[in-house]
C-alpha cells in the first residue's frame, strides 16, 4: 500500500491496518483494491410521499446544460438568493456515473461558488479517493439547494421543493448510475419521505429510475469520525452497485 492509500484509509478512521501478533504480519483490512461489500438490500419501497417533490413551482424546463446554468445563476425563487454570495450550481464531469448529492452550499461553497470545497469537502474528496474516485472524473457533486441558507441552517421544506426541479434536470442530463445522498436532508429530499438516517442506510432506493444510496454527511462524519467505518460500507455498497 501506497503513502497516498495509507492516508486515505486514516482518514477514514481505518487505519493503521490491524496485526495479529504471532500470525502474518497484516489482516486483510477492507482495502481500496478490494472494497469489502456489503450485500444491499432488496429495494425499499418508499411510500409515495411526495409533499416535497412535486411541488409546483415556476422553473421552466431548461433546453441543456448552458440554459439550466444560466437559469440557476439568476435564480430568485426563493429567499435564499438574497443572502447569498452567488449561486452553486454543482461541478464535475457531466457524464459521470456517479452522481454525490448534499444539502447546500456552506461558507466557503458560498465564496467559491463550487460545492465541497471547505473541511467536509476534504473529507468528501478523501471518501472518494478511499473508492478510487476523483472529484470531476466519471464523478458529479452537487447540492439539494443552491444558495446558501442563512448561519448554515438546514434548507426548509419550501426552499428545498423551489430548488429541487434543478436539481432533478441535472440528475436527467447527467443520467448517473447511481444517486449518493449525503446526509438526511440529501437523502429526504430526493426520496420525498421522512425517515432517519440509519433507517435509509443500507438499502437501495430509487429516484425517478436512477437507484439511490444514502450514507453520512461529510460535515457530520467531521463531527462524529466513529461512524466512518459506516459510511466506508456504504461506498462499498456503491462500488458494488455501480460496477
Ligand atoms: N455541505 C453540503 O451539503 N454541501 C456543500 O457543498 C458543502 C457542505
Amino acid at each position: 500500500m501506497n503513502l497516498r492509500d495509507e492516508n486515505v484509509l486514516r482518514e477514514m478512521n481505518l487505519y493503521p491496518l490491524w496485526v495479529r501478533k504471532n500470525g502474518p504480519a497484516q489482516i486483510d483490512q477492507p482495502s481500496v483494491e478490494v472494497p469489502q461489500v456489503i450485500e444491499a438490500q432488496p429495494v425499499v419501497n418508499i411510500a409515495p410521499v411526495e409533499a416535497v417533490r412535486n411541488v409546483e413551482t415556476n422553473i421552466e424546463p431548461a433546453a441543456g446544460w448552458s440554459e439550466l446554468k444560466a437559469q440557476v445563476k439568476d435564480c430568485t425563487a426563493c429567499k435564499l438568493r438574497a443572502g447569498c454570495t452567488q449561486t452553486v450550481f454543482g461541478v464535475g464531469d457531466e457524464h459521470a456515473d456517479w452522481l454525490f448529492v448534499g444539502e447546500g452550499p456552506g461558507a466557503d461553497e458560498d465564496e467559491r461558488g463550487e460545492p465541497f470545497v471547505g473541511q467536509a469537502g476534504k473529507l468528501l474528496d478523501n471518501m472518494l479517493a478511499s473508492i478510487k474516485l476523483k472529484r470531476g472524473d466519471n464523478v458529479y457533486i452537487a447540492n439539494i439547494v443552491k444558495c446558501r441558507p442563512p448561519e448554515n441552517r438546514t434548507p426548509n421544506a419550501e426552499e428545498v421543493a423551489t430548488c429541487l426541479p434543478y436539481l432533478k434536470q441535472q440528475i436527467a442530463l447527467i443520467k448517473p448510475k447511481l444517486i449518493v445522498a449525503l446526509g438526511k436532508t440529501a437523502a429526504t429530499s430526493l426520496l420525498g419521505k421522512d425517515a432517519t438516517l440509519g433507517s435509509l442506510r443500507g438499502a437501495l432506493h430509487d429516484f425517478d429510475g436512477t437507484p439511490l444510496l444514502v450514507t453520512y454527511h461529510p460535515a457530520y462524519l467531521l463531527r462524529s469520525p466513529a461512524e466512518k467505518a459506516k459510511a466506508w460500507q456504504d461506498l462499498c455498497m456503491a462500488v458494488k452497485q455501480v460496477q
